[in-house]
Parts: structure tokens; sequence; C-alpha cells
């Protein structure tokens, strides 16, 4: 009895010893990533994100969703449209008919923010209809796209409007913000044409300029990555120095779609711009055709957040909440808005997208191994390391499971803890317990409970091999799935 114990014992060693020493599964996709080679892994895309227009900054709502991102997602600033519209009533008559400015609705968006340890992305517009030489609006908001009856008028509202900011939150403070000129002048935000946006560009300019030279002014803030070439050559025939350039890129805007058009873009832009210049993205996600609630967009935000890095000095997701009113506010809680959050604060796949991306160390491993879906990064901090691994692809384009074994060679220091966490179809994914409760429009309290608690990480662990300061482990992932393995070390 006890001997034949023995010998299985002696089998069962043999086993476990055949496994520990096998390395990858034939048949996985492998990647190797050496933590000996570390170049630096800047957090380019917390520097900025889009919310809906400004008077939502006014809001409890969508002030507890700012909070919320900042606090896990790290975003440093906030841009959004209409810091001039009359539901601020920033410009008023007196009572003899002389323009007036009324500043405490400003105020209070901006000290919220100030306040919250961000700064506003400062995008001037729209028009006040006092100034505004057309009726022409945008929105169920009615932001008027006019451009001003009166040129001084308009340059009088920006040096107050600066001249207050600076006074309320001092140059040290302000001289951190962004002025963007305008928004998307070539995609309907703009009743009048180029010739007119640049008349724009270059009174607002030097209406800054002209009182604080130390603040940072850009634009075009155009669709598609437009009129990148003809703003630099409009700046240069005028003799005026733009401290940054500005576009936005979603990747539906070049069909049929591919799955790296924003490296190609971006690069392209990065190329016009040259070296030396900002180049701002100060809008972009995973595309305009809504699928913003589904792990589609973490995958791509996966993917695409080390595709394109080192390209473009801000690169900002549109939006952060589904607090959000261009068509007016929407009630149902799935309605695949831009945010990161819907309304009620339950957190989307692409929001805990950026949760791990905010965890990721400031120093990036080399990874070798190429796949037409799935992809892996590493990034290292003083006592943690992160392997983030995708398997994402456009809509309709091939994709399947993965099996993907990923060997760290280099480790320094002890293993103490190690942790799985998954994005994808049965993780993080409370669109599908929504849709399992019968899609209510208006979820009960305890139905909001429930979606957020099936948005949170599930902690798993996670087996590996470990040889000498090398380990290997190995992983299914699914279409459009993320899954971030943590390594803690002393
Ligand atoms: C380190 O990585 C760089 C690219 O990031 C590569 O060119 C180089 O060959 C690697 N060095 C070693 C020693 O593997
Ligand atoms: C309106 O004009 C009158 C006469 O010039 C002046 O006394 C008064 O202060 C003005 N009111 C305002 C609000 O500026
Ligand atoms: C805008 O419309 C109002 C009301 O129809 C009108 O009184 C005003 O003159 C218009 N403004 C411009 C600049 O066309
Ligand atoms: C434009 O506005 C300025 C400042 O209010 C004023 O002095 C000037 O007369 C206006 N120009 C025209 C053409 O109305
Ligand atoms: C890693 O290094 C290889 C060459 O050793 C290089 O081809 C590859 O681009 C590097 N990868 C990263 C992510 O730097
Ligand atoms: C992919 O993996 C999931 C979860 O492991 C499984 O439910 C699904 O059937 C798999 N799909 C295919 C095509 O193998």
């Amino acid at each position: 009895m006890s001997k034949l114990i023995i010998s299985l014992f002696v089998v069962v060693l043999f086993v476990l010893q055949l496994v520990s020493s096998q390395q990858c599964e034939t048949g996985s996709v492998q990647f190797t990533s050496d933590l000996s080679n570390l170049s630096d892994w800047d957090h380019y895309w917390e520097r900025t994100v889009g919310s809906g227009h400004a008077v939502l900054a006014l809001r409890e709502d969508w002030r507890r969703a700012l909070a919320l991102s900042h606090e896990k997602l790290g975003f440093q600033s906030v841009r959004f449209h209409g810091i001039f519209d009359d539901d601020l009533s920033v410009v008023q008559l007196d009572s003899n008919g002389s323009i007036i400015y009324s500043w405490y609705d400003v105020d209070q968006a901006y000290d919220y923010i100030v306040e919250l340890g961000m700064a506003p992305y400062v995008e001037l517009s729209f028009m006040p209809e006092l100034l505004a030489s057309g009726n022409a609006t945008i929105f169920h908001y009615k932001g008027n796209i006019t451009p001003p009856k009166n040129y001084t008028q308009w340059s009088n509202l920006i040096q107050a409007f600066i001249t207050h900011v600076v006074d309320r939150y001092g140059m040290d403070v302000v001289s951190q913000w962004q002025f963007e000129i305008w928004n998307e002048p070539n995609c309907g935000f703009w009743s009048s044409d180029q010739t007119n946006y640049f008349k724009l560009l270059l009174e607002t300019f030097n209406a800054i300029k002209s009182i604080y030279p130390q603040l940072s002014v850009g634009g075009p803030a155009t669709c598609q990555s437009a009129w990148i070439p003809e703003t630099l050559a409009f700046a240069k025939a005028n003799g005026i120095q733009l401290d940054f350039v500005s576009t936005h890129e979603y990747p539906t805007d070049i069909q049929p779609l591919q799955r790296n058009i924003m490296k190609q873009v971006l690069t392209n832009s990065r190329q016009q711009v040259g070296p030396n210049m900002k180049l701002y993205y100060s809008e972009y996600n995973d595309g305009l055709f809504f699928r913003h609630d589904t792990t589609y967009a973490s995958a791509f935000i996966m993917f695409n957040i080390p595709d394109v890095y080192g390209i473009a000095d801000i690169f900002s997701w549109w939006c952060f909440s589904d607090v959000f009113e261009e068509q007016g506010q929407q009630s149902v809680p799935f309605n695949q808005g831009f945010g990161l959050l819907t309304i009620y604060d339950i957190p989307k796949p692409s929001f805990k997208a950026f949760e791990l991306l905010h965890e990721t160390g400031k120093m990036r491993a080399n990874v070798t191994g190429e796949h037409p879906t799935a992809g892996v990064f590493t990034t290292l901090s003083d006592d943690e390391i992160m392997v983030i691994i995708y398997n994402h692809n456009i809509p309709d384009a091939p994709i399947a499971n993965e099996t993907i074994c990923v060997t760290l060679e280099n480790i320094q220091g002890t293993i103490t803890d190690s942790y799985l966490r998954r994005i994808d179809h049965d993780n993080c994914n409370p669109i599908a317990t929504w849709t399992a409760m019968g899609e209510p429009e208006y979820p009960t309290k305890s139905q909001i409970d429930q979606l957020k608690a099936a948005a949170e990480f599930n902690y798993q662990p996670i087996d590996f091999n470990q040889n000498g300061n090398s380990l290997t482990f190995t992983l299914e992932v699914m279409p459009q799935g993320v899954a971030a393995v943590t390594f803690k070390f002393q």
C-alpha cells in the first residue's frame, strides 16, 4: 500500500517537472519581454479628456463623473465646447446698452476643475449672440457658430476672459493651460469658410499674445486631421508662432476601416508639423459607429495607446461621461454614448481599460513577437510588472480566441504576489448584465448597484512557471478581450 503511494507520488512529481520545464505550448502565440531593456512609458493619454459642453460643469452628476475619472484614470485636464455660450451668461448688456461680462458661471466651472487638481483645456467657443453675425447654431443646446459681427468686440471678450482667469487662478496655474481657437471649423461648427477661420485664428491669437505672450495658444482643432499645412503656412505668412497645432481623428473617418489607421494618420500629421511643434489630438475615440459601451472600445484602446506612442503630445478621448447633451440628454443607461462612464457612473469596458493603463509603470520593457490581432506590452514600476495582452481587430475582420504565451526575461527581485484581471465578454462588461436584466430604461437603485458590481475587476490567480530570473505563463484571450497580469516584486 505505502509502496503504491510512493510510486504514485514519484509519477506525479515526474509529471509536474515535465509541465514546469515545458515552455510555451505548440500552437500558442508567443511573445517575449526583456525587462532589462527599458524605455520611457509616458502616460501621454492622461493629459486631456473630452466632455460634453461647458454648462454641464455646473451639474452634480457631471462633477461626480469627472472626479471619478480624475481619481481612477489620472486625467489631468478636461476639454469642452461652449465656454462663451449664452447658457453661461458671459456677454450681457447693461442698462445703457453697453456690453458687459459676467464670469460667475465660468468661475463655478473652472473653480471645480481646479479644486480637483485638474486644469481646463480651454476651447475658445462659441459666439455669444450679442457678438454674433448670424443665427446659425449647432446641437440641441444651440451653440452659435457664426463669426463675430465685429472683431474688436470679440478680441475685447477674449482679453477680458484671459485677464479674468489670470487674476483668479494666477499666472503659474494658467500658464499650464491650453487655449485652443474654436472647434472643427471644417466640420459644421463654423458657418463661414477657411479664410474667415484664419481671420478668427489671427485675431484671437494676437488678442491673447498682446497681453500675455507666455500663454499656450493654438488651433485649428479641425476634424479629420485637416488644414494642418494650410494653418502652418498661414501662421508663417502672418508672422505668428503657434504654440501647438491641434486636430481630431476618428478611426471611422477613413473608409474602409483599417486596424492601424490612427498610427498612419498621426504619423502623417507629425510629418506635416515637424519634430518640434506640439501636436495635439484634442479628440479621438474608437469610432463614430457607436460601439462605445462594448469591449470593442477597451480592446481598441489597448491596441492603439502603445501603437501611436510618441507621436502626439495630447491624445484626448472623447468623452469621459454620458452626461452629454449634443442631441439632448439620453435617459437609456446604455445607448452607445461617447462616455467612459454611463449616466449613473457605471464604468464601461473602456473606463476599465484606462484604469489598467493608469496603473502601468513609467518604464516599458521591450517586447518581441507578432500576431495579426493579439499583442502584448509590459511596463515596470518600482515594485510591479504589468503585462497587458489584447486581442483586437476592426469589425467584420478575422479574429478568434487566441492562446497566448508570454515569457518575461531578466526579472529583478523576488515575486511576492501575482494576479490576473480581464476585460472581455464575461468580465467588466455591464452592458451584458443590463441586457440580461431586460434592458431597463430607468434601472432601480439595486439594479444600478448590480450593474456597477458587474463592471468591477474580478481578481484571479495566474499560473506561471518561474525559472531563475525568467518566467512563462499562458492565457486564452477572447476576441476584443484584454487580460492584465500583475507581478509584485521586492
Ligand atoms: C533592446 O530593445 C531595442 C528596441 O527597443 C532593440 O533594438 C535592442 O536590440 C534590444 N537590446 C537587447 C540587448 O536585446
Ligand atoms: C448709464 O449712463 C449714465 C449716463 O451716462 C450713467 O450715469 C450710468 O452710470 C450708466 N449706467 C451704467 C450701468 O453704466
Ligand atoms: C437672430 O434672430 C433674431 C430673432 O429672429 C433677430 O432678432 C436677430 O436680428 C438675428 N440676429 C442676427 C445676427 O441675424
Ligand atoms: C466695433 O466695436 C468697437 C468696440 O465696441 C467699436 O468701437 C466700433 O465702432 C465697432 N465697429 C463697427 C464697425 O461697428
Ligand atoms: C524590441 O526589440 C526588437 C529588436 O530586438 C525590435 O524589433 C522591437 O521593435 C522592439 N519592441 C519594442 C516594443 O520596443
Ligand atoms: C472562446 O472562448 C470562450 C471562453 O473561454 C468560449 O466561451 C467560446 O466558445 C470560445 N470560442 C471559440 C470560437 O472557440
